[in-house]
């Protein structure tokens, strides 16, 4: 009876210091928990940072793989598999102009510039454009690549009519107003000038989805068939759409089994909403075919 005491109190002592710990893990690494992050909000929360940084060295955007493969790896050739992608769907000569609205990290305008085309790359959240600054010098690119700060709701440092191609690599979801910046876009592009988006669209059914959207601040999931209707008002003919949903699965199976078993910890305490990532990766594979992950190409008359 007497030996037992000290060894549970002792027990108590190292669960009572372990849950400390994980306290301030998830302290650190959980967002502020505001009802409408900013964009800016949203990829500067630390746990926006780790997550990319951990599983995707900072390149924010899917993979596409093979429709039917199962392996997310590697998912480094995926996202340049992803990036081959847009450049065929651009469909542009060596030594033409083209815009990046909302680079990141700049990877993907490191594929362009390879691909011999002149990048001017803009964003929005500082610590990436830091990041695509160091990026770009340190691949010898600052040659092919510009990085500057820029707002795709405000371009009016550009001239009319200066860029071959404009696209967006799964940044056109976090517009507020998509009608203004396509018509940005528009005024951007020489005739005969292309415009590709690599992005998602929702229907709006599922209630969890919605909130995942708004901790995003990804307010323009576009339901179907709106691209189209947005981008014929604005004056862009030759629409056509290709649904890569199947091919980009992989990766976000990935997510979901990663997150799993801590979103249902999260939710059991209350806090889900602090790990935006974490509940979208799960939430966007529970509700897979609720969404589609689609490539938009259209043509400036
Ligand atoms: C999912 S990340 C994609 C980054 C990059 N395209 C890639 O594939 O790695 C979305 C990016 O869009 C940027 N962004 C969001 N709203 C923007 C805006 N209004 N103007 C310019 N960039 C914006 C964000 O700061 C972020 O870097």
């Amino acid at each position: 009876m007497s030996d037992s005491r000290p060894r549970r109190f002792r027990l108590r002592y190292v669960a009572a210091v372990l849950a400390l710990f994980a306290a301030v893990i998830m302290g650190l690494v959980a967002s502020n928990g505001a009802e409408s992050p900013s964009v800016e909000d949203y990829y500067s929360s630390f746990e926006s940072r780790l997550g990319y940084w951990l599983l995707l060295g900072n390149t924010r955007h899917c993979g596409l793989y093979k429709k039917g493969q199962l392996s997310p790896f590697p998912i480094s050739r995926a996202q340049r598999a992803m990036e081959e992608k847009l450049y065929t769907r651009l469909g542009l000569k060596e030594g033409a102009r083209i815009l990046d609205a909302g680079a990141g990290s700049g990877y993907v305008a490191i594929y362009m510039a390879r691909k011999g085309l002149n990048v001017q790359a803009i964003d929005v959240t500082p610590h990436h454009l830091v990041d695509a600054q160091k990026n770009v010098r340190e691949n010898g690119l600052t040659e092919k690549i510009a990085v500057d700060y820029g707002d795709y709701h405000n371009l009016t440092t550009f001239n009319d009519e200066s860029f071959d191609g404009i696209y967006t690599m799964e940044t056109f979801v976090h517009a507020d107003d998509p009608v203004k910046v396509l018509n940005n876009f528009y005024r951007l592009l020489k005739p005969g000038g292309v415009l590709v988006l690599h992005e998602a669209d929702f229907n709006r059914n599922s209630q969890r989805l919605q909130e995942v959207l708004r901790l995003s601040h990804c307010g323009n999931t576009l339901e179907e068939g709106e691209y189209r209707k947005l981008a014929e008002e604005v004056g862009f003919k030759d629409f056509t759409l290709e649904d890569l949903t199947d091919e980009v699965l992989p990766m976000w199976r990935l997510f979901g089994v990663v997150g799993y078993v801590p979103y249902q910890l999260f939710k059991l305490l209350g806090i889900a909403h602090r790990f935006t990532n974490v509940m979208a990766g799960v939430e966007a594979w529970l509700n897979w075919g609720d969404g589609r992950y689609i490539s938009v190409r259209v043509v400036k008359p």
